[in-house]
């Protein structure tokens, strides 16, 4: 049975080898989450020590999945911190190492990403994903709204332009 964890920062650190390794197979096998190829597990070390400090900080919740003892998936919501949003958050970096996918671990992690958010009493979550690719149609499926696509916002790993689709999905703070 796959798990959802929630992490600290000390948890996350620990973790590193492995969030490096999902976040490099992703890149590599072609998702536009941020980075070129090539790509890495030592080139996400960073990213992923800055992930920490914001769990630390409190201002980032970070989940992972873990499938036969491994960490093969990861989420984060990462709160907005102006005044005037105190009730949103950006859903980022949802990614799940390829020798792990359809398993159900995306959902997982979107309903852990979701039950954090409402317990920290915010109460909407945006979203941006590459137009076309897989994860377009998965937001769909869970209940996402899609406001509108925004053309060549970003780039492929491999250099070609990329759409992106802006979702958002209105969450129930906890009682
Ligand atoms: C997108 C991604 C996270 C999906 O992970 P996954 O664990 O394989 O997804 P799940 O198995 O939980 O599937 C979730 C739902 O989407 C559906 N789905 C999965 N893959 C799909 C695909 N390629 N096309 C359409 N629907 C798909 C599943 O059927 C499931 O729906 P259901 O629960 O109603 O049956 C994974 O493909 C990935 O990491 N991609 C690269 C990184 C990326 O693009 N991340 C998104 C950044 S915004």
């Amino acid at each position: 049975m796959p798990t959802i964890r929630q992490l600290d920062a000390e948890e996350t650190l620990a973790a590193l080898h492995a969030l490096c390794a999902v976040l490099a197979d992703c890149v590599e096998g072609g998702a536009s989450v941020g980075f070129m190829s090539p790509f890495t597990p030592e080139d996400g070390i960073p990213f992923w020590q800055g992930v920490a400090e914001a769990v630390r900080r409190g201002e980032t919740l970070l989940f992972v999945a873990e499938h036969e003892g491994e960490i093969v998936g990861t989420v984060q919501v990462g709160f907005a911190t102006k005044p005037n949003q105190p009730h949103r958050g950006d859903l980022m970096k949802l990614l799940v190492h390829r020798r792990a996918r359809g398993l159900g671990l995306a959902r997982l992690l979107m309903e852990a990403a979701e039950r954090g958010t409402a317990q920290h009493g915010r109460s909407l979550l945006v979203l941006d994903t590459a137009t076309g690719e897989p994860a377009e149609a998965i937001y769909e499926r869970l209940g996402w709204e899609r406001a509108g696509v925004i053309p060549d916002y970003a780039l492929f790993p491999d250099g070609r332009y990329c759409s992106t689709t802006l979702f958002y999905k209105r969450v129930h703070p906890a009682l």
